[in-house]
């Protein structure tokens, strides 16, 4: 159903009137490709159940942007107090952006961001994380490591697992690891590919890196955990050992990582914190009754690896 029910969506037209205190909030989710998208849609539709003074009503796109398109439009006809949208790449946004501004329903972004002319203009605020610094504290923590290690004058091959191309946590991302690599003379992408951030494609694109490139592959940086989980399964079908003979740097933190770095297959995770709900609400109620809010609001987020693991599980996903 393009509209699927979250528990407490009371299905009607539009909330009441300004001033009543209630909002009703149309949420485009991008879609349900990982633990932490799974997390974050939780998030939402707990917080919103938690709220009596919001009603939900909720739309997962399936990771297509037309969908979400289709999603937005829905919800203005039914006159939602606020949009929320989770946009699942940063381009093409301004047409159904600007129809929402034309029928004066604001606009909250959730999680990654969009680009294009005067976007600033077509949205309220945005909630999430800085997916640049993500990539740079990914490049940095490596660098530490390999010093650790005594590694770092060695000849260090990284494949490259991509998120969904286009969505700003794969740009700023790898923006953030490329300007690591630029900075450090001995390190090189060898490969590099968007995994669209499932398991199942993880997997299949690291048995493409493993077949072309093999033993030269010494750094994997995947860019999210569901990734990371279907790449270690290549590794060991190959007979390689992950965290040894691969160093592995993931992204998202979820439960199921953090076991990971236990067990040492793993060698460090950076945070990307999905719990983003109860701002939203929040957003959105203050949004409703003429009150300021932030343009940007960033969630904390911290790095995991052998040394702070046992004190950060478990994982509340
Ligand atoms: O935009 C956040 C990213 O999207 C998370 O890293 C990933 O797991 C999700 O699918």
């Amino acid at each position: 159903a393009f509209l699927a029910g979250c528990g407490n969506d009371g299905g009607e037209a539009s909330s009441g009137g300004k001033g009543d205190g209630q909002a009703t909030i149309g949420f485009s989710q991008l879609g349900a490709e990982s633990q932490w998208r799974t997390a974050n849609t939780k998030s939402v539709q707990d917080a919103a159940k938690n709220n009596d003074k919001i009603t939900l009503k909720f739309s997962d796109a399936q990771q297509k942007q037309e969908n979400q398109i289709s999603a937005i439009r829905n919800f203005i006809q039914q006159g939602v107090d606020v949009i929320a949208v989770a946009p699942v790449v940063e381009t093409g946004w301004e047409t159904v952006l600007t129809e929402a501004k034309d029928a004066n329903i604001p606009v909250i972004l959730v999680d990654r961001q969009i680009t294009g002319k005067n976007v600033d203009d077509l949205y309220t605020s945005w909630i999430g994380a800085d997916m640049k610094e993500e990539g740079v504290k990914a490049a940095t923590w490596l660098e530490d490591y390999l010093k650790e290690q005594g590694k770092d004058q060695e000849e260090i091959n990284i494949a490259h697992l991509q998120g969904t191309t286009g969505s700003s946590a794969q740009v700023g991302r790898t923006e953030g690891l490329e300007e690591g690599v630029k900075a450090n003379k001995n390190w090189k992408i060898i490969e590099q590919q968007s995994g669209n951030f499932t398991r199942a494609e993880g997997k299949e694109v690291m048995e493409a890196f493993l077949k072309s490139s093999g033993d030269k592959i010494n750094v994997l940086v995947s860019e999210n955990d569901d990734m990371t989980m279907g790449a270690i399964q290549a590794i060991e079908e190959v007979g390689k050992v992950p965290g040894e003979d691969i160093i592995i740097v993931s992204f998202d933190g979820t439960n199921d990582a953090l076991q990971q770095i236990k067990d040492g297959k793993i060698n460090a995770v950076v945070e990307c914190n999905p719990l983003s709900g109860e701002d939203i609400m929040e957003t959105a109620l203050k949004i409703k009754s003429g009150e300021d809010v932030e343009k940007e609001i960033f969630v904390e987020e911290g790095i995991f690896d052998e040394k702070n693991v046992e004190e950060n599980m478990p994982r509340p996903y």
